[in-house]
């Protein structure tokens, strides 16, 4: 989400004239997007922010904007942290960064706008994408669930849907202008338009937006109290809909998932899985997963572990539990000490690494099919791009070809090789 906003603002600033810079030492204007969803991230977009007071001292006339999730939470105390920064501004109102950037430009001081709420959606506004072949495209924006431990859904508010129609006009326009790939987002796609329609109309967006002709369509997150059967139906009968599912599941024991408010068991989650695969054998699928939620005992750890086991992975990310202030659990008991966190974030990556390892061993000899991004950034020689599954893919550039002409095209790889995190092959179309 914070990308998007990110391309929208990119848009917005090259619309209001300014253009993209060399460096960010030479820039005239400098936007950070911050998000607050754990420590980490917050301390270092702030710490980023505070090392500009040394550029901001040389070069007085540059204009420090600060937006997203940690200015939506601070508002204007912010600057009082921070006084060398000029604009502070919330997730509701991306689109007014131009005029609270000429507010600063003829000399206010210290410009903040942090709305509660809008009805607007970013994707209304021009925007500059990062890769002309990939769009991300909200569905909704905001989130109803209270999982204890989230701070999303106070800088962020309440779930809103875009209608059917804006999101089906935005991917028809998108798909006249090149994109081969879309993402649909929310922090939780399967509700989406049940504020609008009463109802979720996930499964009938999917299908819509497959409609359009796109090439490939991603989306993300899905909640697992609210995938439908009706959602892995669509996704397993429609070409386009990539073989992909991003479910959270945060932990596998059902004693931490009540205290996390995540409505759903162990047993419910594993039988979705088991749905899933058994509707869609090729499915990649990947999760989020928290280590040292309050109150964690070994075994809910193990539990865990053996979701992890059960559910065969391809990717996982893996969070500390990080207290943000304002959310029940950070007022709960039970902390747990640091290093017995450490100690079940390394058993657990582990566990995911031989996971996928083992995933992506059973695709030696297989052909994929890969949207390619552009040269490896590690050899200039070799095509970069995914499969369907999200797994990056390496092959050297074909004689005579150029990587800048190849990306946003589609080629099939032989695979030879496989590793942990991708895999390796040869162009064979
Ligand atoms: N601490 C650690 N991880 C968190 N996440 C959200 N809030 C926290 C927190 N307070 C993780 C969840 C979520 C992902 C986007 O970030 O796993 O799915
Ligand atoms: Fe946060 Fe839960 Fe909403 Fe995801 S579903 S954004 S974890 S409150």
């Amino acid at each position: 989400m914070n990308k998007h906003d990110s391309e929208r603002v990119a848009g917005l600033l090259e619309s209001s004239g300014l253009s993209h810079g060399p460096d960010i030492a030479s820039a005239d204007v400098v936007v950070f997007m911050t998000c607050c969803v754990r420590e980490n991230a917050d301390g270092r977009a702030m710490g980023q922010v505070a090392s500009f007071k040394a550029l901001k001292d040389v070069r007085p006339h540059t204009i420090i904007a600060v937006g997203g999730c940690v200015s939506q939470r601070d508002g204007s105390s912010l600057l009082r942290e921070l006084p060398h920064v000029d604009i502070v501004f919330g997730t509701h109102n991306v689109g007014r960064l131009p005029e609270l950037l000429s507010r600063a430009m003829a000399g206010e001081r210290g410009v903040v706008e942090v709305l509660d709420g809008t009805n607007d959606f970013a994707s209304d506004l021009p925007g500059v994408r990062e890769h002309p072949w990939h769009a991300w495209v909200p569905i909704t924006v905001g989130c109803d669930n209270h999982c204890t431990y989230c701070i999303v859904p106070r800088v962020r508010g309440p779930e809103r849907s875009r209608t059917v129609e804006s999101v089906i006009d935005e991917v028809t326009r998108l798909v006249a202008d090149g994109v081969r790939e879309v993402t649909l987002l929310g922090q939780n796609v399967n509700s989406y338009g049940r504020d609008l329609y009463g109802q979720p109309r996930f499964a009938e967006i999917l299908s819509r937006v497959a409609a359009t002709g796109v090439p490939r369509i991603r989306f993300a997150t899905s909640h697992p109290k609210d995938l439908s059967d009706e959602t892995i139906a669509v996704m397993a009968s429609s070409p386009s809909i990539c073989k992909a599912l991003h479910l959270p599941v945060q932990s596998g024991s059902d004693r931490v998932l009540r205290a996390m408010n995540r409505h759903y068991t162990q047993s419910t989650y594993l039988s979705l899985v088991g749905r899933l695969y058994d509707a869609i054998p090729n499915l990649a699928l990947s999760t989020d997963i928290i280590v040292g939620f309050p109150t964690e005992s070994e075994d809910d750890f193990q539990d865990t572990l053996r979701v992890v086991r059960e559910a065969h992975y391809d990717q996982a990310f893996t969070f500390i539990y990080s207290p943000r202030e304002g959310t029940p659990a950070a007022a709960m008991e039970g902390h747990v000490d640091r290093e017995v966190i450490q100690d079940r974030f390394d058993r657990l990556v582990a566990e995911i690494h031989s996971g996928a390892t083992e995933n992506n061993a059973k695709l030696l000899g297989t052909t994929q099919r890969v949207l390619v991004e552009g040269a490896s950034r590690r050899d200039e020689n070799v095509l970069a791009g995914r499969n369907e599954g999200n797994k990056v893919i390496h092959a050297p550039i074909p004689i005579g070809r150029r990587a800048e002409e190849l990306a946003g095209t589609f080629v099939d790889v032989e695979i030879t090789e496989t590793h942990t995190w991708f895999l390796a092959g040869t162009i064979i179309g």
